[in-house]
């Protein structure tokens, strides 16, 4: 297998899902199961109730851990917001922002994610900055467009943020959204071109950023599919949802590159 110089990211998003008792066994599986290695990066997305559990659970192990939002405010009268200085206080390293479920469900906006992913970056998390098209936008032939509109807000951050996203480095998940919770992934080919075209939008900016930056896939991601699409050479890594709820899958789908890659 060929692999870029990039160090690989492969990052579970539980969405709402987990159980504080049933989380503990989990972890500690999951922790287990994952060995550090010096080519590859893992991260556990999870709600804000059970970051204290993770934290407590993961520190010191290969496995870091973040959230799935972070508010656009520092703090203040913002009844049911997270601020990224609170979840500092609970060791997150990442942080998942704009994902389309968000988009959906609470019309976040491209601006909204962008101004998410500056607070995050100053409390010193790294953003994964999902992007992707719907399926009525890919059969209007606009992924290209759409893709290079999210990506733009995020690039336009003023020079001082832009900064502060190399320096945390900032992480890309192109998630077409008609293969996030659907029966197949998108194809590796499909995925491929997309994250070339990621890399050229941002080389457009600075050359040298899209050459270290990660762009991760996610969408119906598993342990079948795993392979396929992470041995594309544009693809550094996996946002996986559902298969990431079974330790023996999430691990499956993690060992793809501890074993292609000697340590
Ligand atoms: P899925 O979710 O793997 O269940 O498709 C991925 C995601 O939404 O991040």
């Amino acid at each position: 297998m060929e692999t870029s110089h990039r160090k690989k990211l492969i990052v579970a998003n539980w969405k709402m899902h987990g159980r504080l008792h049933a989380n503990i066994d989990f972890l500690h599986q999951l922790r287990q199961a994952l060995k550090p290695h010096p080519a590859v990066d893992y991260a556990l997305c999870l709600p804000y109730p059970y970051l204290f559990q993770a934290q407590q659970i993961l520190e010191n192990s290969a496995l870091a851990w973040g959230a799935q939002n972070v508010s656009r405010y520092d703090e203040g009268a913002y009844t049911a917001s997270v601020s990224a200085k609170m979840l500092s206080d609970f060791g997150c390293r990442y942080a998942l922002l704009g994902h389309s479920e968000r988009r959906a469900v609470t019309k976040e906006t491209n601006y909204s994610a962008a101004q998410r992913i500056e607070h995050a970056l100053r409390a010193g998390i790294t953003p994964i900055y999902c992007i992707g098209e719907t399926k009525e936008e890919r059969l209007g032939g606009l992924p290209n467009m759409v893709v290079a509109h999210q990506l733009c807000a995020v690039l336009d951050l003023n020079d001082e943020v832009y900064a502060l996203a190399k320096q945390h480095q900032l992480v890309i998940a192109y998630e077409p959204v008609w293969a996030i919770g659907a029966q197949v992934a998108a194809w590796p080919d499909q995925v491929q071109s997309m994250h070339q075209f990621i890399r050229k939008i941002i080389a457009e900016r600075d050359p040298q950023f899209a050459n270290e930056v990660r762009v991760i896939y996610g969408g119906s991601l598993n342990a079948s599919n795993a392979a396929t699409l992470l041995s594309m050479p544009d693809i550094d890594g996996g946002l996986v949802g559902r298969a990431s709820l079974n330790v023996e899958e999430f691990s499956r789908i993690c060992s793809y590159y501890a074993i292609a890659v000697p340590a």
